[in-house]
C-alpha cells in the first residue's frame, strides 16, 4: 500500500509502455510530491468535501494522494475539534480515455483500503471528459490534463465547439487542450468548491491564452499561480515547464499571487502558507490583471527592466513579415525547373523560403549562388505580365489546377501577382528556439515568411554594422525575449508586432572609442564566417562591450 503513496506506480509503467503510446494519449505523469501539495489544497479549508473529480487519471496519483490526505485533514479536525467522529462520505469520480492504464489504475485503487470515518467511493469512466460530465458540479477538481499540439488533437474543432456553446466565449483554434479542461473543471466548481490543476504557463503568454485569461479573471476565482523555475529536469520536460493553478470559488477578494518557485522542496514552506488561506490576507498587488497582454511581466523581472540605455527598435526601422505565396510549389522555382519550362528570366524574382537554405548570421552573395547551384526553389515567379507564350501557359495550367482558387490567391488581384515587398537588409526569425536569429542579407534577395523583413530607416541604414553587431548578442535577444510568445516544447514565436515593440541599444550613446571596438570585433566575427567557423571569442566580446554600455 506504500508503494500507492508514492510515485512507483507510474516509475513501473513508464519502463513496461511504450513512449509511442504514452505520446498518444499525452500521458506525463505528477511525482507524487506535487500531487500531496495539489490534494492538500483540494481538500483544505473549513469546509465539507464530497464530490471530488480528476477529469485526467492516469495511474490516479491525484486520487491516491486525496486518499492519503483525507486520513491526515480526518485526524487534525478531529483533534482540533474534539468532534467525536462522524461516517462522512467522499466520492470521487475520474474519467481517463486510454483503457490499458485504467485497467491498471482500476485494479491498483482497488488495493486502497477506507480512511478511518470515511466512505470512500471511487468511480473510474473510461471516457472523454471534455464530451462528459457537463452536469455535474463538484466541491474539488483536481488535474494534470493532456497536453497536445493542437494539430495532434483529432476532436479539435468538436471540442472547440463544444466549449464555446457551453461556455458562450469564442476560443482559438490553437487553444491547446489542457486549457479546455481547465475552463471545462472551472465551469464545474460549485460554491466553495477549490480546484487543482498543473499545466503549461504558456497560454499566459499567447495570443490564444488572452480569451482563456479573460475566463478566469471574470470567473473570480483564481488565487495562486505557481510558477517552476526549476533548474534541473527532474521530472518530464512537460512538469519541469508547467506551473500550478489553484482556485478557490468563494467570495474572497479575487486576487491572484504569483509565486516563483525553484525547486519541488519549496512546495513544503508554500504548504504552511496556503492551508491558511484566506488568513493572512494575501497581497493584493495584481488586482487588475489585464488578459490582453502577456501575464510573464506580473511573475518574471524583464530584462527590459535590467538596463536602461534601450529605445524602441522602431528608432532604427520597421519589422514586417515576409512574403506569403498561397502555394509555394506553384510559384517557387529552382533553375533546373526554369530551364525545363522555358520562362525567361525576367520573370522571377530571387527569393530565401527556408531556414535551412540560411545557414549563417550573414547570407552573402555566395551563399545564395550555392543554393542555385544546388538546384533549390530560390526564385519566386513574378509575371508581371503575360506577354510571353511560356508565361501565359504556366499561368493556365495553374488555374487548371485550381491554383487561383485558394485562400490567399483567390484574394489578390491577379491572382498570381505576389506580393510588393523589396529585399530587407535584416531578416529575422519567426520562429525559434533558445532566442531570436537575425541574419544580415547582403545577397539582397526577398524572403518568405519563414522570415520577417527588418527594414531599417535611414537612422538605422547609416549604422547598419553597428546595430547588426548588437543584434548578434545574447543579451540583444534577451531583451527581445521579453516580447517571446510560447508555444510549448521550448518553441517561441515573435510576430512583426513584437519586435517592432521591443527594445533595443541606444546607438547614439556609444562612445567613438566603443564603437571602432565593436566595428573590430565584428569585422573578426564575419571574418571567422568566411573561414567557416563562427568565432564565439568575438561574439561573447562583442556581448560584453554592449552590457557594459548598457
Ligand atoms: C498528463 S496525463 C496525467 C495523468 C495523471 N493525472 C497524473 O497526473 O499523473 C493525462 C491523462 O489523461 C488521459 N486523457 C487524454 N485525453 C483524455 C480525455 N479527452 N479525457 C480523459 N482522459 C484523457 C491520458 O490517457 C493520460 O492518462
Amino acid at each position: 500500500m506504500d508503494d500507492l503513496f508514492s510515485h512507483r506506480l507510474e516509475e513501473i509503467y513508464i519502463v513496461q509502455s511504450t513512449p509511442e503510446h504514452r505520446q498518444k494519449y499525452a500521458q506525463f505523469f505528477t511525482p507524487y510530491k506535487i500531487a500531496q501539495f495539489m490534494a492538500a489544497w483540494v481538500l483544505g479549508g473549513d469546509r465539507e468535501v464530497q464530490a471530488i473529480l480528476d477529469p485526467a487519471v492516469g495511474l490516479g496519483v491525484f486520487i491516491r494522494a486525496i486518499r492519503e490526505q483525507l486520513e491526515t485533514s480526518k485526524i487534525s479536525s478531529e483533534i482540533s475539534s474534539e468532534i467525536s467522529s462522524e461516517i462522512s462520505q467522499v466520492n470521487i469520480k475520474g474519467y481517463e480515455l486510454d483503457p490499458q492504464i485504467l485497467a491498471i489504475a482500476q485494479r491498483e485503487l482497488n488495493n486502497l483500503d477506507q480512511p478511518p470515518n470515511i466512505q470512500l467511493s471511487i468511480q473510474l469512466l473510461g471516457q472523454d471528459y471534455l464530451f462528459h460530465d457537463w452536469e455535474y458540479k463538484y466541491d474539488g477538481i483536481i488535474g494534470n490534463p493532456p497536453y497536445f499540439r493542437f494539430q495532434d488533437f483529432p476532436d479539435r474543432h468538436l471540442a472547440l465547439q463544444e466549449l464555446s456553446d457551453r461556455l458562450g466565449i469564442k476560443l482559438s483554434g490553437f487553444t491547446n487542450i489542457y486549457a479546455l479542461f481547465l475552463l471545462k473543471s472551472i465551469h464545474q466548481l460549485k460554491e466553495n468548491g477549490r480546484c487543482a490543476y498543473i499545466i503549461p504557463s504558456e497560454f499566459l503568454n499567447s495570443n490564444y491564452g488572452k480569451v482563456v485569461k479573460q475566463y478566469l479573471l471574470d470567473h473570480g476565482s483564481l488565487r495562486y499561480i505557481i510558477i517552476f523555475n526549476f533548474q534541473e529536469h527532474i521530472f518530464d520536460r512537460a512538469i519541469t515547464t508547467s506551473s500550478i493553478f489553484l482556485f478557490a470559488c468563494d467570495r474572497q477578494n479575487p486576487t491572484i499571487e504569483f509565486i516563483n518557485i525553484t525547486a519541488v522542496e519549496d512546495l513544503d514552506n508554500l504548504l504552511q502558507k496556503i492551508n491558511t488561506y484566506p488568513n493572512p490576507q494575501k497581497p493584493s498587488t495584481h488586482k487588475h490583471l489585464k488578459a490582453g497582454i502577456k501575464w510573464r511581466s506580473y511573475y518574471q523581472e524583464t530584462q527590459t527592466d535590467k538596463y536602461q540605455n534601450l529605445v524602441d527598435f522602431s528608432t532604427y526601422g520597421k519589422v514586417s513579415r515576409g512574403i506569403a505565396t498561397g502555394a509555394n510549389d506553384y510559384f517557387l522555382f529552382s533553375s533546373k525547373k526554369i530551364w525545363e519550362l522555358q520562362i525567361p528570366h525576367q520573370y522571377f524574382l530571387t527569393i530565401v523560403g527556408r531556414a535551412s537554405q540560411v545557414a549563417n548570421s550573414i547570407f552573402t552573395q555566395q551563399d545564395f549562388e550555392q543554393l542555385v547551384i544546388n538546384n533549390k526553389s530560390v526564385f519566386i515567379l513574378n509575371a508581371k505580365d503575360l506577354e510571353n507564350p511560356q508565361i501565359k501557359e504556366y499561368i493556365l495550367w495553374g488555374e487548371s489546377q485550381g491554383i487561383h482558387q485558394k485562400y490567399l490567391t483567390s484574394h489578390r488581384r491577379p491572382w498570381y501577382a505576389i506580393e510588393r515587398r523589396l529585399p530587407a537588409p535584416i531578416w529575422v526569425s519567426v520562429f525559434s528556439r533558445g532566442g531570436l536569429k537575425f541574419i544580415k542579407n547582403e545577397a539582397g534577395v526577398r524572403n518568405l515568411t519563414t522570415f520577417h523583413c527588418v527594414y531599417l530607416n535611414a537612422l538605422g541604414l547609416a549604422n547598419i554594422d553597428l546595430l547588426f553587431a548588437y543584434l548578434l548578442t545574447d543579451v540583444a535577444k534577451n531583451i527581445f525575449a521579453d516580447q517571446r510568445r510560447e508555444y510549448g516544447g521550448g518553441l517561441e514565436k515573435f510576430e512583426p508586432n513584437d519586435l517592432n515593440h521591443s527594445k533595443v541599444i541606444n546607438l547614439e550613446i556609444i562612445s567613438p572609442s566603443a564603437t571602432i571596438e565593436i566595428l573590430s570585433y565584428y569585422q573578426k566575427y564575419r571574418n571567422s564566417l568566411e573561414d567557416s567557423q563562427q568565432s564565439s571569442e568575438a561574439l561573447d566580446r562583442l556581448n560584453s562591450i554592449f552590457i557594459d554600455i548598457l
